[in-house]
C-alpha cells in the first residue's frame, strides 16, 4: 500500500482552537508567538480510503502550524524549513507522497522548491482543484437554471496557478470572460498570451469589484488573506465558486444576499470508509470543518497519486498544464472520488436552499 502525507496549516485563530482545543480561551498574541515558534507534529491519521476496485491507502495530515499572514509575511526560508520539516515527519512515517495545503502551496513558486529539497515527491493538488472548482461553478449555475452560454463570468486570481487553468477551461463555456488580478502588468501579460487564444469575448481589470458587478457567474481563486468579494457588488441571482482558503467571499453575503448561490468549490467526497483521527488522541474524530467523508480536492489529489501509484510531483507551480486536469478528474473518477454536496458558510446548499435563492433572484429582479 502507497502512503500519503498532507501539510496542512491553520487558516485562522478559530482553526487553531479546532485544532488544540487546549488553545480555547488564549489571546491572540500569544497565539501568533506560539505558532511561530511551534514545530510541524503529525495532527492526523487519514485510514479506511478505499477505492471501488478494493486499492487502499492511508496517510497523515501533518501541520506546520503557521496562519496565512505569516506565510505571507515571514522570510521565505523559514517558511520553507517550517514545511519541509513537516514533509520530513511524513516521510519517517512511511509517506511517499506529500501534499501541500492551502498557503504552503502558495507560498514562493508554488512548490517547486519545497519539491526540490524534499526526501518524497510533492504536489500542490492543484489539478484536481482545478477540475472540481470549475465543475463546480457550471453545477451551481445550472441549479440555479442558467445558461451559461449567455452568461460574463469572471475569475479572480486569474494569473495564478488555480484561477489561470480556470480562465482557459470555463472560456469555452460562457459568452465574455473577465480576468482578475492585482499586478497589471501580469495580468496584461497573460491576457496578451491568451486572450486572442479565448473561445469567447475577454478582458481584464484590477478592479475586483467592478468586475463583480459585471458577471453573473464568478469563480475565486486568490492568495488573499483579506475578504474579496463585498455583498453590495454581486448581480442578483450570482454564482459564485470559491477555492480560496482562508475565503475571498465575506460572511456578510450570507446574511445580506439571499439571493446569490455562493459555493465552496474544492471539496471531494472520499472513497471507502474514511477516518481522519487525532494522532494525540488516537479514537478521536479531527474536525476538518467539512462533512464526513469528504476532503478537499489538493487533498483528495495526494491521496490519488498514493492510490494509483504515481509517486510523482504531479502539480507545481504556476502554468498548469490542461493535460494534466483532465487526466487527474479520470483517476479521481477511476478512484471513487466525486465531488461533494454544495455547500457554503459551514452549511449544506440543500435543495430547499436553492429554492429559496431561485425565489429570492425572481422577487430582486
Ligand atoms: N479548495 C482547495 O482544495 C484548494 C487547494 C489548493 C489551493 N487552494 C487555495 O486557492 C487559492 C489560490 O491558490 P494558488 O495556488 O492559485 O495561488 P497563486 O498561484 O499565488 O495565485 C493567486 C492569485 O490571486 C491573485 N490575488 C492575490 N490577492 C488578490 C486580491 N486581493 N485581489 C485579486 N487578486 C488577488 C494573484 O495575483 P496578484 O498577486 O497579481 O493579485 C494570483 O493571480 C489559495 O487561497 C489557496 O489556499 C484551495
Amino acid at each position: 500500500m502507497n502512503k500519503f502525507c498532507f501539510v496542512i496549516h491553520p487558516l485562522s485563530l478559530e482553526d487553531i482552537a479546532r485544532y488544540e482545543p487546549g488553545a480555547k480561551g488564549k489571546g491572540e498574541p500569544i497565539l501568533r508567538k506560539i505558532m511561530e515558534w511551534m514545530p510541524p507534529y503529525a495532527a492526523v491519521h487519514v485510514s479506511g480510503v478505499r477505492t471501488p476496485d478494493g486499492r487502499e491507502t492511508e496517510g497523515w495530515f501533518v501541520a506546520a502550524t503557521l496562519l496565512p499572514e505569516q506565510i505571507v509575511e515571514f522570510p521565505r526560508e523559514k517558511v520553507y524549513q517550517r514545511v519541509l520539516g513537516a514533509i520530513e515527519i511524513g516521510a519517517r512515517l512511511g509517506a511517499q507522497v506529500a501534499g501541500l495545503g492551502a498557503f504552503t502551496g502558495v507560498v514562493g513558486d508554488g512548490g517547486i522548491t519545497i519539491n526540490a529539497r524534499s526526501p518524497i515527491p510533492v504536489t500542490t493538488g492543484n489539478s484536481l482543484t482545478i477540475a472540481a472548482g470549475v465543475a463546480s461553478l457550471f453545477r451551481g449555475a445550472e441549479e440555479l437554471g442558467i445558461d451559461s452560454r449567455s452568461c460574463t463570468a469572471a475569475v479572480i486570481g486569474a494569473t495564478g496557478s488555480i484561477g489561470a487553468a480556470c480562465v482557459q477551461l470555463i472560456a469555452p463555456k460562457v459568452e465574455r470572460l473577465i480576468l482578475v488580478a492585482r499586478n497589471e502588468t501580469r495580468l496584461r501579460k497573460f491576457y496578451e498570451q491568451i486572450g486572442g487564444a479565448l473561445p469567447c469575448a475577454g478582458e481584464y481589470t484590477t478592479d475586483v469589484a467592478s468586475a463583480v458587478r459585471g458577471a453573473q457567474l464568478i469563480l475565486t481563486a486568490t492568495s488573499s488573506t483579506q475578504d474579496v468579494i463585498e455583498p453590495e457588488d454581486l448581480q442578483i441571482g450570482a454564482v459564485v465558486c470559491e477555492l480560496s482558503l482562508p475565503h475571498d467571499v465575506s460572511r456578510r453575503v450570507a446574511a445580506e444576499r439571499p439571493d446569490v448561490l455562493v459555493v465552496e468549490g474544492g471539496n471531494m467526497r472520499v472513497p471507502g470508509n474514511p477516518r481522519f483521527e487525532r494522532v494525540r488522541e488516537p479514537g478521536t474524530e479531527f474536525d476538518l470543518n467539512l462533512p464526513a467523508r469528504t476532503a478537499l480536492a489538493c487533498m483528495s489529489e495526494t491521496m490519488i497519486l498514493a492510490l494509483e501509484g504515481r509517486l510523482e510531483p504531479y502539480t507545481l507551480g504556476r502554468g498548469i498544464k490542461l493535460e494534466k486536469v483532465i487526466e487527474i478528474e479520470a483517476m479521481a473518477a477511476r478512484c471513487g472520488f466525486e465531488l461533494a454536496d454544495m455547500r457554503a458558510f459551514d452549511a449544506a446548499v440543500t435543495p430547499e436552499k436553492i429554492a429559496a435563492i431561485r425565489a429570492a433572484a425572481r422577487a430582486f429582479a
